[in-house]
């Protein structure tokens, strides 16, 4: 994260509050987030999109880190939301995100979810496929804006589940559909046909699919609004090379500038190019065995970090507070999971690695939470800001009373 630093002994610290102080506090596995440097990488989207084109807004993609606190910080940096769900819009209404600022997707959308969402009086609701459609049209008793998803059939390179703007996507219509869901929208007298959305897929590590995205939508005609979604790549690993904010806004807002009518306005969804290298996960080595390699066996895994065996993503592991030291062993770092694939960094040189020293992976901010699963029985660690030396908790850690609740008493069955 941006702000960390490191003590003389080799002692990572994140917003000022050294690891060990955090792991004695909160326990471990831990996600820690540095909110100053979430905040001011906010800054670099909401400012550089507002000073490069006016009339633009940035959805912060919730599905990254959907937590009341983010929600809040996103509210309170000048971000919108983008939901996929009324999980996610639940907790942006609880955060006191305005519903103007908030925009509801979703491939599968319930009654109820659409329902929530005209109640709310959402800003708007992105339509995915005709029964969304056919749903609005029967519940919307007041008006409401929506806007369009089409599949702009571009495939960046990156991991194939990443992938989500190919000809072959479940999310959204083809183009030769668009004409006829705009006329329908038209045709209704409570909704109110905004735009064209589309995103093509997610750690996309280069620029110009960016650009064809704006193309793709452009080319479709002229309308007030232009969503062209998130999937902008961050760097997770030493040799890892990502584009940065500026240059994805520059190719961005140049394709808008030169393609889209001057007075409409441009949306980016960005979710993992915020959150992602602001947060760590903090785990204490509960293992250390040589057989033919050495592991390094952690108190966390697949359960708190999905990512590694769901997209083939990379990621780096130190030990927090022998940043720097030399060296002694190269070693696997695995979960406790029950999975070969549980392997968190492979052949990683570690100085001494001994049992209960802090292990931290960098650049889990996005997905990693949101992904978190009970598996093995493994509570979901909590997730904890820290600022100017000070850390606040922002989602506790799940209890065993808490993988009980919903179990009933076996004393019930019936069969
Ligand atoms: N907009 C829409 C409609 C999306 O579906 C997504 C991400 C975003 C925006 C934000 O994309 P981002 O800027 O975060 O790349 N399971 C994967 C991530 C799936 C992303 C889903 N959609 C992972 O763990 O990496």
């Amino acid at each position: 994260p941006e702000e960390s630093t490191i003590s003389d002994t080799g002692e990572l610290s994140i917003g000022g509050v050294p690891v060990t102080e955090l792991a004695r506090q909160y326990g471990t596995p831990a996600y820690i987030m540095d909110e100053t440097g979430l905040r001011r990488q906010i800054r670099r989207f909401v400012d550089g999109i507002s000073s490069r084109r006016p009339n633009s807004e940035v959805l912060f993609a919730s599905k990254s880190l959907p937590c009341v606190a983010m929600y809040a910080i996103a509210q309170a940096e000048g971000l919108s939301v983008d939901v996929a769900g009324g999980g996610e819009l639940m907790m942006a209404l609880t955060a006191g995100v305005s519903p103007e600022r908030i925009y509801l997707h979703g491939n599968a959308k319930s009654n109820q979810e659409i329902q929530m969402a005209l109640e709310a009086g959402i800003r708007a609701i992105i339509v995915d496929n005709f029964d969304d459609l056919d749903r609005i049209e029967k519940l919307a008793a007041k008006p409401q804006k929506v806007l369009l998803r089409m599949i702009p059939g571009i495939t960046p390179a990156t991991h194939a589940s990443q992938v989500t703007g190919g000809n072959d996507s479940k999310f959204g219509l083809p183009p030769a559909d668009i004409t006829r869901a705009i006329a329908r929208i038209e045709a209704h007298p409570m909704l109110e046909f905004e735009g064209i959305h589309v995103h093509i897929g997610s750690q996309v590590l280069e620029t110009e699919p960016f650009a064809a995205a704006v193309r793709s939508v452009a080319e479709f005609g002229s309308f007030s609004t232009y969503d062209v979604g998130g999937g902008l790549g961050v760097k997770y690993t030493y040799d890892e090379v990502a584009p940065s904010v500026d240059s994805y806004l520059d190719t961005i807002t140049e394709a808008a500038d030169r393609l889209l009518p001057a007075d409409a306005k441009l949306i980016i969804e960005p979710g993992r190019s915020i959150v992602a290298r602001a947060g760590i996960t903090l785990y204490t080595v509960n293992t250390v065995k040589t057989t033919g390699k050495t592991f390094v066996a952690v108190n966390g895994g697949m359960a708190d970090n999905m990512d590694i065996a769901l997209t083939g993503q990379r990621y780096e592991a130190l030990l927090a507070t022998k940043i720097g030291v030399e060296p002694t062993v190269v070693a696997d770092v695995v979960g406790r999971q029950c999975e070969s694939g549980d392997l968190m960094c492979q052949d990683v040189a570690l100085p001494d690695p001994q049992v209960g020293d802090l292990v931290v992976m960098p650049a889990t901010g996005a997905y990693a939470y949101t992904l978190a699963n009970n598996y093995n029985g493994a509570c979901k660690p909590p997730v904890i800001f820290c600022a100017d030396g000070s850390s606040t908790l922002a989602v506790a850690r799940e209890t065993y009373e808490d993988l009980l609740h919903t179990q009933q008493p076996a004393l019930q069955r019936r069969w």
